[in-house]
């Protein structure tokens, strides 16, 4: 009786340590920024997705947009030896990581899935470090839109603004109407989003020059000038209480009316489509003006860190669920983003989408599809942060034009 006591007790303990066993093994731990009512709703659709598959979920969400503060809490984890499976990363903080042999190697599913010939080579460049899949790219945003609300365009005219005059003419008529024209939250990431469509507006040609190839004479010249002026005129139709402000906040004061626009990134629309919005009844999505046809993109990647062996399945189904055809639309369709993918169906998503997913191939085609500067797919992380802190100081009126373009340039040679 004893024996078989015993027998039945060690055979329920090791049950018990093999569920344990595979517990942790089909857990993925995520470290993210996606805390916002947009961005939760489109994370659910991934966490969802993995359940599915028998995969459970360890959230480490890190507020912040942009991921400043979450890219802060990835090193202090890494450096304690205790990296997480995956994280939300942007462009060049990716290949940085490669860089110190951090990550792990998705070929594997990366080849039996084909992603090289479906995932755009644009992305590829941040996937990928020294021709190994390192990250698993999620979506592709844009930062050149402008979010307007629709009833307050409606009693400005109507008519959406096709130039820089046209825009400064409606955001006076904002004024006239009594509500905020310009809906922003003074944080550098949120300051710089803004100046990444400023800087294109003033061309092609000059955004590389300045941000991509980081040209001294075009980060000091005349048209630097010119974009600190604009950025300087519309800082002018922020209001009071803008300093620290978060952009979802910023979003909603336009959703309430409160605001007449917002430049922002397409993961805005997220926050309209939570709150209930329609694109064309409730807003209006539009490129900032005079950079239709161009398009500053950046794209969220889940960098697979190097885990125990027990842990490289998870990490492997994560990145393939990921990459599924049909998963790519459900969480882009709620996230405001396009696919990573080139062969995914616009049929799902709304007008906004449509034009995203349009816009983004037809820059692609006509080369005039560049990196954020804002949203760190120009440059490494230390030539962002040192064009973060000069755009900042322009924004907030410490330094004029003049001074501004001055500084940048010397910022950015310093940062090199
Ligand atoms: C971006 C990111 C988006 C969104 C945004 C605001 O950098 O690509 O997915 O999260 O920050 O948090």
């Amino acid at each position: 009786m004893r024996k078989f006591l015993t027998t039945t007790t060690a055979a329920a303990l090791i049950a018990t340590m093999a569920a344990g066993i595979a517990r942790a093994a089909d857990n993925v731990e995520v470290l993210h920024w996606w805390t916002s009512g947009g961005e939760a709703a489109a994370l659910d659709v991934l966490k969802k997705d993995l359940e599915g598959k028998g995969i459970s979920w360890t959230d480490m969400p890190v507020a912040g947009g942009g991921g400043t503060e979450a890219m802060t809490v990835l090193r202090a984890r890494v450096t304690a030896g205790n990296a997480p499976t995956a994280v939300q990363m942007l462009g060049f903080d990716i290949l940085d990581w490669a860089k110190e042999g951090a990550l792990g190697n998705l070929d594997e599913v990366a080849a039996k899935e084909g992603w090289d010939k479906v995932i755009p080579t644009a992305l590829q460049q941040f996937s990928k470090y020294d021709g190994h899949w390192i990250a698993a790219p999620v979506n592709v945003h844009s930062t050149n839109w402008v979010w307007i609300n629709k009833a307050a365009l409606d009693k400005a005219g109507g008519k959406e603004p096709a130039n820089w005059e046209e825009l400064v003419a409606l955001l006076d008529k904002f004024k006239e109407q009594g509500i905020t024209p310009v809906a922003h939250g003074g944080q550098p990431w949120q300051d710089a989003t803004i100046f990444d469509a400023v800087v294109l507006s003033l061309g092609n040609d000059f955004y590389k020059q300045a941000f991509i190839d980081l040209d001294p004479a075009a980060l000091s010249g005349d048209k630097m000038k010119e974009a600190f002026e604009r950025l300087a005129k519309l800082r002018s139709y922020v209001d009071d209480n803008f300093s620290g402000r978060d952009w979802n906040l910023a979003s909603a004061m336009v959703i309430e009316g409160k605001a007449g626009v917002q430049f922002m990134g397409d993961w805005a629309k997220g926050e309209f489509i939570k709150a209930g919005k329609k694109p064309g009844t409730d807003f209006v999505c539009m490129r900032f003006p005079g950079t239709q046809g161009s398009v500053t993109f950046n794209s969220d990647q889940f960098a697979m860190f190097k885990v125990a062996d027990d842990k490289v399945p998870a990490q492997l189904a994560m990145a393939s669920a990921i990459e599924s055809p049909a998963f790519q639309s459900a969480f882009n369709v709620v996230k405001g983003s396009a696919p990573a993918r080139t062969d995914v169906s616009d049929e799902a998503f709304d007008d906004c989408g449509k034009k995203a997913i349009k816009d983004l191939a037809e820059a692609n085609t006509n080369g005039s599809l560049f990196g954020s500067m804002a949203h760190g797919h120009a440059n490494p992380a230390s030539v962002k942060n040192a064009i973060y802190d000069v755009v900042t100081r322009a924004f907030n009126g410490e330094l004029n034009a003049d001074e501004a373009a001055e500084e940048l340039a010397a910022a950015v040679e310093g940062a090199k």
